[in-house]
């Protein structure tokens, strides 16, 4: 059996011939091909404005800016995460809080929430973790009540979708986040995307990924026509064109990707429903999930690790998503403290990202499951 990952990328040939044109195109950045990536991803998700971006966490960093997240404002999110989704906040001096998630839908547990918000709190960050999409009318409602914006991290989920459309559309949110990673659901290599319906939101997004540079709306009246302004501290997080053709490229399959992985699912479900030694994520009717991962919980810390190294004797490598955010070194030096989300913790301890990607076979997830049982039965 060749070397199993629990997530990779799918490159074919028509990808590559899109990358090849667009190296031979007049501009291999801030040519063409980024703003029909953007009207791709805006058609796919409905949402009315996509800025294209370097990462995921410049995506992040990006609308949390362009939402002006400033020094002392908070923002809440789960500590069940890739860490960039609290450090772009702390780029911006402002402070993450960190809500306990739910332990049957391994998601920020919407009831949790209320008890953090202060006078303070700028943003919620729901993160869609592995796919599966938040509570977001619940968030919305308590957002909404208090004045708080909405930036949902859904670099997990794209391709999923909630109450029937597509997660990106930003109904529940002020701004969606996208990443491009090779793991992810379509990749640019390195890349991301914010996602937004409002229009202020997306031209502070435009400035802050190009130093915050204007090329119209002069404060001073220039005579010359290659005349730039800087009105704010910008980055340069652009994507480049040749990203944006393998996204263009990429985006074209999403429907086919997500097809493969929700079979690979339905294989897991069913090998292990009713099982007492593995938890799988909660299904919902109204949510589709996209599964970016496929992540289960067993019983035991114990249980777990015995699993994840037999898989690896065997040529199968899975991972853990994710360490609490909060029990990350830096962010005890902060002073946080991973016991104040005792779930989050747990989970951590207990929890395997099973392998799932379109390249996957039936017959290598059947391997995989077989691997598992034969641990579980020697118990
Ligand atoms: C939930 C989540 N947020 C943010 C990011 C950051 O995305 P990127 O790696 O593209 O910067 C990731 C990437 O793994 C992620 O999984």
């Amino acid at each position: 059996m060749n070397k199993i990952t629990y997530g990779r990328q799918t490159i074919s040939q028509d990808d590559i011939d899109e990358v090849v044109k667009a190296l031979k195109s007049a501009a291999i950045t801030q040519g063409e091909y980024v703003p029909a990536f953007e009207n791709a991803l805006k058609e796919y998700t409905g949402a009315k404005y996509a800025v294209a971006v370097s990462s995921g966490t410049a995506a992040l960093h990006t609308v949390y800016a362009a939402l002006g997240l400033k020094e002392n404002d908070e923002i809440i999110t789960c500590p069940n995460t890739f860490a960039a989704t609290s450090n772009a906040a702390l780029y911006l001096n402002a402070k993450p809080k960190f809500a306990d998630i739910n332990e049957e839908n391994f998601l920020i547990d919407e009831n949790k929430i209320n008890k953090l918000i202060t006078e303070n709190t700028k943003i919620i960050t729901p993160v869609h973790y592995a796919g599966l999409p938040c509570n977001m009318e619940e968030i919305n409602r308590t957002a909404k009540s208090c004045n708080i914006k909405i930036v949902e991290d859904a670099c997990h989920a794209l391709g999923s979708s909630y109450n029937g459309s597509k997660i990106g559309n930003c109904i529940y949110s002020d701004g969606a986040v996208f990443s491009f990673h090779p793991v992810k659901h379509i990749t640019t290599a390195e890349g991301g995307a914010v996602l937004t319906n409002d229009e202020e939101i997306y031209k502070k997004c435009l400035l802050f990924r190009s130093h915050g540079m204007e090329k119209v709306n002069f404060k001073h009246m220039p005579d010359s026509p290659t005349y730039h302004e800087m009105q704010f501290l910008g980055y340069n997080y652009r994507m480049t064109d040749i990203q944006a053709a393998l996204g263009i490229s990429q985006l074209k399959k999403i429907e086919s990707f997500v097809k493969r992985r929700l079979e690979i699912a339905d294989i897991y479900y069913n090998a292990f429903k009713g099982s007492s030694k593995i938890k799988m994520q909660k299904r919902y009717k109204d949510r589709l999930n996209s599964h970016h991962l496929f992540s289960v919980v067993f019983e035991s810390n114990d249980l777990r690790d015995k699993v994840y190294y037999y898989l690896k004797e065997n040529n199968i490598f899975t991972q853990i998503h994710y360490m609490p955010v909060n029990k990350h070194p830096y962010y005890e030096n902060l002073g946080y403290n991973y016991k104040d989300t005792p779930l989050a913790y747990d989970f951590y301890r207990r929890e395997l990202s099973l392998p799932v990607y379109p390249l996957l076979t039936d017959d290598e997830v059947y391997f995989v499951i077989e691997k598992i049982n034969t641990v579980l039965k020697a118990l």
